[in-house]
């Protein structure tokens, strides 16, 4: 027997399972057998006995997890972090263990009232004393992390739990002596498993299986060369052996069923103590403030959302509802994240939203030189859709040529500072781009209650997606914007793809463009070219498109369409000289639609004003989208999510694709003024016509029907 080593255990008198507060209890209340798990609980206690002292604490009636005293709190030296408990269920534990704490000596801590963290099943030092090991997810709150740090004097490493089975750490985490690691990895988060490979080297990892781990093989108890655990597969205990230890296996069943093995059923006393050890936190905080219609708008869910889901913690500091219909909301948030790489990833997603960082009121944005032309520094901040604003010198800039997926740059001008998006091929020597998340806001309209409330087919302030349904609605939406832009002088651009034409779509874009609502085509070199191959041969990629069925020899149709094109070196002098008669192509050069064709490597031809150098193409979009009011994107993936990069908040997008991926792409922007439609684009058109014909009478009145 070890004497320096002491275990605290619970004998079972009253455990059962009562509820079901984590996976495994599903299924099974009442259903474990008091004669068995007393004889498996006498078992490990024997077990433990043999090779270390363990003390016992009083079990308690009413409190049937109180077995699992690993949930007692986390002891290092003569000082104790009480446990917290998420759960209701178990928070009656607490009073028992502070008793049995404070009657042993131990200086007890305790945390906040709504800071739950649940002791050594969710903390685990390695055993070599050098750092403790602490989860976060589901049971323990991140912000318990750094409290711990400082009260035990001791490094903290966050670890993020995934996988609800493993709700708590050392259900599949368990550091072993010689500083090995025996863990299941899938149940931790990528950033998490990046910081385990950091401090464990590969040699020293012992990588457990899923098989083994819903066995429990983790929550293992580690005495000396010593390892005690539930089961595990020959393979796993061969790895084990390998690494010099003794694998002992005693069943666990009944405990099983409450989600707790061996590692849980017991909680060591004595850790080893590190002497020259400090406090070291990696987890950072942050204050942000929202405003506006948050509850109505969804807007708080959509930001605690993205803390979580992005690995975060937070605390909602203050909330003052508004409590009129037409009052908004404001709230301020503390964000906690495990290191300042997770902090700035969090941030910057909801700087997306419109949050605004306290403390950013005060902070320059950090800016980095550009070193190389068309190259960014590494941590360059990528830029959304939205107004944004940077500070420099203690002064606000608004960012020009706001697009997404940019770099903001930061130039000395005549007349001061100017900030810009600038896509990385356009960065230049000479200006600075900013890095971080620091100093920068993006400016957000309060969106309207009512629009959010208006039903969603009505409204482009909800990005959405619709069903079938719901597009004849949309439809109307649609043309009764096209009609208030055409009447005002607006700007609508379209993006198509050669399913428009393919769908029997041309005749109703040619009618848009003939009537004046659209002011730019763009697309690539197919849609032109079926469009015209209509025109000209009746058939759209060889296929009648009065029969629909495939003309004899038609697939070369195209190719000749395009020949002839060639000839005359433009669509433009095509369409003057008679070639093409009718049709989107012909209705763009007849009507002086602008538009521009993008190549790309499948292109046949091309077409003489296909642009196949992808630069300039981009640029030709970029100054065909300047001062759009709404984009119409109509079947084409690429063009479409080319156009939305380029596009900053503001404009209206409606996106109509046949399939919801790419509908889905283009809502998922982020931009809430974006719709898609799923549906069969020529008949969407068709429709659009119909609704557009309806609301023009001869008098220009509107008649809303
Ligand atoms: N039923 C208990 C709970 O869900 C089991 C605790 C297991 N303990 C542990 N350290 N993993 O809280």
């Amino acid at each position: 027997m070890t004497e320096s080593i002491r275990f605290l255990m619970c004998s079972p008198d009253h455990y059962d399972v009562d509820y079901v507060i984590n996976p495994w209890m599903e299924g099974n209340i009442h259903k474990s057998s008091f004669d068995k798990a007393r004889e498996q609980w006498q078992n490990l206690y024997h077990l433990i006995k043999d090779h270390a002292i363990v003390d016992l604490v009083t079990p308690a009636k009413g409190w049937p997890d109180m077995v699992f005293t690993a949930n007692a709190g986390l002891v290092l030296d003569k000082t104790v972090v009480l446990s917290r408990f998420y759960h209701k269920e178990r928070q009656g534990e607490e009073p028992y263990f502070k008793t049995w704490f404070e009657s042993q000596g131990f200086t007890v801590h305790e945390l906040p009232k709504d800071l739950p963290f649940e002791g050594a099943g969710d903390a685990l030092f390695d055993r070599e004393g050098r750092y403790l090991w602490a989860g976060y997810g589901f049971r323990s709150e991140l912000d318990s992390h750094p409290l711990i740090a400082e009260w035990l004097d001791i490094e903290v490493l966050s670890l993020r739990l995934m996988d609800e089975r493993f709700y708590h750490l050392d259900t599949c985490f368990c550091p072993l002596k010689g500083g090995y690691l025996m863990y299941y990895p899938p149940a931790f988060d990528s950033y998490s498993n990046r910081l385990i490979e950091m401090r464990i080297p590969p040699e020293k990892r012992i990588i457990v299986e899923e098989p083994d781990a819903i066995n429990f093989a983790c929550n293992t108890v580690n005495i000396n060369q010593m390892v005690i655990m539930n089961k595990a597969s020959e393979n796993l205990k061969a790895r084990i052996e390998e690494a010099g230890f003794t694998v002992l296996e005693t069943s666990l069943t009944e405990f099983l069923k409450a989600g707790g093995a061996a590692k849980c059923l017991t909680l060591r006393v004595t850790e080893p103590v590190i002497v020259d050890r400090h406090a070291v936190v990696k987890v950072e905080s942050h204050t942000v403030l929202m405003e506006g219609h948050l509850l109505d708008a969804g807007l708080i869910n959509r930001a605690l959302d993205l803390v979580v889901e992005g690995g975060g913690s937070f605390k909602v500091l203050n909330f003052n509802l508004g409590e009129q219909r037409q009052s908004t909301s404001k709230a301020e948030i503390k964000i906690s994240a495990p290191s300042h790489e997770v902090m700035e990833e969090i941030i910057s997603q909801l700087i997306d939203i419109g949050v605004v960082s306290l403390e950013d009121d005060q902070r320059d944005a950090r800016l980095q030189p550009v070193e190389q032309d068309g190259v960014g520094p590494d941590d360059f901040y990528v830029s959304t859709i939205y107004p944004t604003e940077v500070r420099v010198d203690g002064q606000w800039l608004t960012v020009q040529h706001q697009r997404m997926d940019g770099a903001i740059a930061i130039s000395e001008t005549p007349n001061g500072l100017v900030a810009q998006c600038k896509i990385l091929r356009d960065l230049k020597v000479g200006e600075r781009v900013v890095v971080d998340v620091v100093g920068l806001r993006t400016i957000r309209k309060t969106e309207s209650r009512e629009a959010r409330n208006a039903p969603q087919e009505f409204s482009f302030m909800s990005a959405g997606v619709s069903s079938e349904r719901r597009v004849e609605l949309i439809v109307e939406q649609v043309a009764w914007e096209l009609r208030q832009i055409r009447d005002r002088g607006g700007k609508v651009v379209v993006t198509a793809g050669p399913v428009v034409i393919h769908t029997g779509g041309a005749q109703h874009l040619s009618h848009l463009i003939r009537e004046g609502y659209v002011q730019a085509l763009l697309g690539g070199n197919a849609i032109a070219v079926h469009d015209m191959e209509q025109s000209i041969m009746g058939t759209s990629l060889g296929v009648d498109m009065k029969q629909g069925i495939a003309v004899k020899g038609g697939h070369r149709h195209h190719l000749k369409v395009i020949n002839s094109v060639r000839r005359y070196g433009s669509i433009a002098t095509a369409v003057e000289n008679g070639l093409v008669k009718s049709g989107v192509m012909y209705e763009c050069v007849k009507n002086n639609i602008p538009f521009s064709l993008a190549g790309s490597i499948r292109d046949d031809g091309p077409l003489p004003d296909t642009q196949m150098d992808l630069i300039k193409a981009q640029e030709d979009y970029a100054e065909l989208l300047q001062g759009a009011d709404m984009i119409l994107m109509l079947s084409s993936m690429l063009h479409s999510i080319g156009v939305g990069n380029m596009t900053p908040s503001g404009v209206k997008m409606v996106c109509v694709d046949i399939n919801p991926a790419v509908v889905t792409k283009l809502s998922d922007r982020g931009s809430v003024e974006s719709i898609g439609v799923v549906t069969d684009v020529g008949l969407f058109l068709s429709l659009l016509v119909n609704q557009l014909d309806k609301l023009t009478s001869r008098y220009g009145v509107v008649q809303v029907g």
